[in-house]
């Protein structure tokens, strides 16, 4: 059994009240949808700036309408203090999800992204210090790394931000780290490595490349790559963000006081390989792209060349244990792009 299995049990035996921020975004529906098959009691605050309320629509038809009632709606924005502590009220664990993301949306508007992803964090660990939430776990990022070239990524080697992004994620990490030795307040900060799966948004300027190229594929659109394809990622399934995050929230308190994790698979695949594996999945549903071939443009700015994670220090402080390869990952999602990325 492994830990992730042994804690679901303790939590449907005990259910908690949790508080998911961007809870009708990619990530924080998954984590809404889990949450309510394991009976617990969620509020959700999104402000609806990139989420959708049709991804919420998806969890409740998920898990009927009985577990539906476990979940409270607040529509709100973590800019705001007020809201932050109405919403943080009663609450044990926060799994802290509301930002802005996107490397090149902080590079056209980094007030906006700094005013989200900084002050809004802010607000959210004064929040959950006062009303005495147990544990704030929170999203970081792989863009933390910057342009340092060690390979795998180790939690302790950063090198200097490539991005407005990549700053706010860092501020964040620091704040947290104060927060757990100036007042106590016990947190872990999870730096995702290219998260994908169901109800990641395919559209628009800043869409991820997973289902940006499957939206693309399906429509028989071209797929531009940035560079030469030999740019790598550690591809991570959303079910694995959803197993470090409530792990991150339940372990034992040694390690979660400031710890920041590496959340990700421990794999690199180019965006070729990425390339040629979904297309080899799509093939057989969609014949047009027998004869179909990438488009190479320029590399972007602020993108680091290859990325990919030593996740042992999740794995022994955490219990980490990723469920999903990038393969599994899109086996699984696969209906869901089918269905809604046409
Ligand atoms: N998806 C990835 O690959 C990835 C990688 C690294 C880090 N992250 C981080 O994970 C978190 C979730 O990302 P996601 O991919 O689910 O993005 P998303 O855009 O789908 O979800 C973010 C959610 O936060 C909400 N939100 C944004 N600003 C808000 C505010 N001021 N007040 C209230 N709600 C607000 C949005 O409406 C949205 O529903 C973010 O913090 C992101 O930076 C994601």
């Amino acid at each position: 059994m492994t830990a992730f299995d042994h804690l679901k049990n303790q939590l449907l035996a005990e259910p908690k009240v949790w508080l998911v921020t961007g809870v009708a975004g990619f990530i924080g529906s998954n984590l809404l949808e889990t949450l309510l098959c394991l009976n617990q009691r969620v509020i959700g605050l999104d402000n609806y700036s990139t989420g959708f309320r049709h991804n919420l629509e998806q969890v409740r038809e998920l898990v009927g309408t009985e577990r539906w009632q476990n979940f409270r709606q607040m529509e709100g924005d973590i800019r705001d203090l007020e809201t932050c502590k109405q919403a943080t009220n009663g609450v044990k664990f926060v799994l802290h999800q509301a930002a802005l993301g996107s490397v090149p949306r902080s590079l056209a508007n980094p007030a906006e992204t700094h005013a989200n992803n900084v002050t809004g964090f802010l607000n959210m660990l004064m929040a959950a210090r006062d009303n005495g939430v147990m544990r704030l776990v929170y999203a970081s990022s792989s863009s933390v790394y910057g342009d340092h070239p060690a390979l795998p990524k180790m939690e302790h080697n950063i090198g200097h931000c490539l991005s407005p992004y990549a700053v706010t994620k860092l501020a964040d990490e620091l704040y947290a780290r104060v927060f757990a030795s100036c007042y106590g307040l016990e947190n872990a900060g999870l730096r995702y490595f290219n998260v994908f799966g169901p109800r990641q948004n395919p559209d628009g300027p800043y869409a991820a490349v997973i289902p940006k190229w499957i939206a693309a594929m399906m429509r028989n659109e071209p797929v531009q790559i940035h560079g030469d394809g030999e740019t790598t990622r550690d591809f991570c399934y959303v079910a694995n963000v959803v197993q470090a995050n409530l792990l991150a929230a339940t372990v034992p308190t040694s390690g979660t006081m400031g710890g920041i994790y590496n959340v990700a698979v421990c794999a690199r695949t180019s965006l070729n390989q990425l390339y040629a594996l979904l297309r080899g999945k799509l093939l057989a549903a969609y014949p047009h792209l027998r004869d179909s071939r990438p488009v190479y443009g320029h590399f972007r700015a602020g993108d680091v060349r290859h990325s990919e994670a030593d996740i042992s220090k999740a794995e022994h402080s955490l219990g980490y244990k990723p469920s999903h390869t990038v393969a599994q990952g899109l086996s699984e999602a696969l209906d869901w792009y089918r269905q809604n990325c046409n």
